[in-house]
């Protein structure tokens, strides 16, 4: 059984810093909720709302999940692409149809994704469960080379054949001579709940949820 640190009569949320935080806001506000203690000047990583019983946690996208499922939040918001790419024991019982973008496979206009003579498709991407996943299914052999970020420059420097990253407005390929070739799916933001918490703190979590859903319409 996960321990709660957060008292029964508060909800902690772990929220990603980053992109879709500016649109995150509105969607906060449109539910009732007071979004400026989020975009307040300051270092400080625990944001609260007194009044509404809401801590905030401000966290890197990819660690959102880790948080919730150990119970030190009860909700986070996060991408699909970062459930997609390892498993979670996590609820994710609302999609707020914001951070909009695509995970593709990308590469130089009519790159061959079955190179010939045998040789693995290389592939570069901040993504290998979903890549290697993506790849497996349609029986493609690759050599997966994980890279932290500016994934567009391994078609460019010759470190990987094609890449699989998130799409967007598509400025950066575009902007770097690339293009897509494959979607591998459509991504948007999640709301995600602690299993525990989901049970133990339902009269706090459905109403809010709820009031999240009606600000989407
Ligand atoms: C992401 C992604 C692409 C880019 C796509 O990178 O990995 O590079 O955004 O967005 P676009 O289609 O609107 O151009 P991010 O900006 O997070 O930086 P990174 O390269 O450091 O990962």
């Amino acid at each position: 059984m996960i321990e709660k640190t957060s008292a029964s009569d508060e909800l902690v949320i772990a929220i990603p810093k980053g992109r879709v935080l500016k649109q995150l806001g509105p969607r906060l506000e449109a539910a009732g909720l007071d979004p400026s203690p989020l975009f307040a000047e300051g270092r400080e990583l625990i944001r609260v709302d007194p009044e509404r019983r809401l801590r905030y946690l401000l966290l890197k996208p990819d660690d959102v999940p880790t948080w919730v499922e150990y119970g030190a939040a009860d909700l986070g918001i996060l991408g699909r692409d970062v459930l997609l790419e390892r498993d979670y024991d996590l609820y994710a019982p609302l999609d707020l149809g914001i951070g909009h973008c695509r995970m593709m496979v990308c590469g130089h206009p009519g790159a061959d994704l079955r190179p010939r003579g045998g040789r693995a498709l290389r592939v570069a991407t901040k993504f290998p469960g979903i890549a290697a996943r993506y790849f497996k299914e349609r029986g493609i052999a690759t050599e997966l080379i994980y890279v932290g970020g500016s994934v567009e420059l391994a078609p460019l420097t010759g470190l990987a054949d094609v890449i699989v990253d998130i799409v967007e407005t598509g400025a950066t390929l575009k902007a770097n001579g690339l293009v897509p070739l494959e979607n591998i799916t459509e991504i948007s933001s999640l709301v995600v709940a602690n299993r525990a918490s989901f049970a133990l703190k339902r009269n706090l979590i459905a109403p809010l949820l709820e009031r999240l859903a009606a600000g989407g319409e």
